[in-house]
């Protein structure tokens, strides 16, 4: 399997759903790129925020089609009043006024957000002009996380010698307790699931089985635990789910070394999920991946939101675009 077979993969799955991906940056040339070669490789349905007159121009200047794409202004949008209500009954308890729900409506990333809310749009896809706080904010507080006594967390898909690794968190939780990141490894079990993949997770340390010790060691045995009381319930047992901690990355991905250190392990030597134990470890370790290792990287996405909402690099390309929206469209499917 090519790198780009990987992702051609995921746009011929995506192809099946027709879904409604909401670009809230149409004055990015990159996202306009973009949508005309999503659109040509039929991955989903677009509507596009912004300047209609300046989106329709940069199109016909290039002789690229837009029908059935959307253009919506917010400013203009006969929606805003109605999106504006909206956030203003899903906030005033947290002290959102109307006056403040207003202004808020006409910003991109909670106009698209809303019209998630409201049945417009399937997922949302933005960040390239955007920090990953801006672009996730709105949807933590409007679409909010589908297990109630479970956060949101992100996941990078990294093609690296031809096959896809899975890795959580390296975005969104900055310090996750051992009870946060067992969550992130069962929403991540549950993410790999939906591209169609099966879930062969490392709760990674700086330790294996015991090898070393410390607090960080402590909270990923721990997590490792309640992870596997998960997996044992009703809901996860027939999932065809492996998970095992703690284990250093060359114990989960290297064989040889898994033999040595893990014997007996399920998941050792053959990870192909990865859970850190915190941001820094997870966010050092993509980019390492993606610089010296010569990986593909897709994401962040975020994972655990009742629908999708996706954050771009913002030194993303436009194919860089395109493979996240389609991953958007796989992460719909209930
Ligand atoms: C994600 C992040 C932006 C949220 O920060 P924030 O906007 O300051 O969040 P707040 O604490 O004000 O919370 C805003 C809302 O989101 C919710 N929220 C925050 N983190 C959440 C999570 N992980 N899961 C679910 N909800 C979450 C809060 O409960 C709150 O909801 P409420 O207002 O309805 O009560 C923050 O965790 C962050 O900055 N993470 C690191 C991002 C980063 O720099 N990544 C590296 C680059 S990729």
């Amino acid at each position: 399997m090519s790198e780009t077979s990987y992702i051609e993969g995921i746009y011929a799955k995506a192809r099946k759903y027709n879904k409604t991906i909401v670009l809230p940056e149409g004055e990015d040339e990159r996202v306009l790129e973009a949508a005309h070669l999503i659109r040509e490789r039929k991955i989903a349905e677009l509507i596009i925020l912004g300047d209609v007159k300046a989106i329709q121009t940069h199109f016909e200047s290039r002789g690229w089609n837009l029908e059935g794409i959307t253009l919506i202004n917010p400013a203009t949008s006969p929606k805003l009043g109605s999106y504006a209500e909206l956030l203003y009954n899903l906030r005033k308890e947290k002290g959102l006024t109307q006056e403040e729900a207003g202004k808020l409506a006409l910003n991109a990333n909670y106009f698209g957000t809303l019209m998630i809310k409201s049945g417009a749009a399937d997922g949302m896809v933005s960040g390239a002009n955007h920090s990953t706080a801006d672009t996730v904010r709105p949807a933590l507080q409007i679409i909010k996380s589908a297990h109630k006594d479970r956060g949101v967390s992100s996941m990078f898909i990294m093609v690296c010698n031809n096959k896809p690794y899975y890795l959580s968190d390296c975005a969104i939780n900055i310090n996750p307790t051992a009870k946060e990141l067992a969550d992130i490894a069962l929403e991540s079990a549950e993410s790999v699931l939906k591209f169609g993949d099966t879930p062969r997770i490392a709760m990674l340390s700086y330790s294996t089985y015991g090898s070393g010790k410390g607090e960080g060691v402590d909270k990923v045995k721990e997590a490792t635990k309640l992870a596997k009381e998960a997996l044992s319930s009703d809901e996860y047992k027939d999932k065809n789910i492996t998970l095992d901690g703690e284990l250093q990355a060359d114990a989960a991905l290297d064989m040889t070394v898994a033999k040595k250190k893990a014997p007996g392990s399920e998941v050792a030597g053959q990870a192909n999920t990865l859970i850190f134990p915190n941001i820094e470890a997870g966010n050092i370790g993509y980019k390492l991946l993606q610089r010296l290792g010569g990986a593909e990287s897709y994401g962040p996405m975020l994972q655990g939101l009742n629908a999708p909402v996706n954050d771009l690099s913002r030194g993303c390309s436009a194919e860089d675009i395109v493979g996240l929206v389609a991953i958007t469209v796989l992460q719909t499917i209930k």
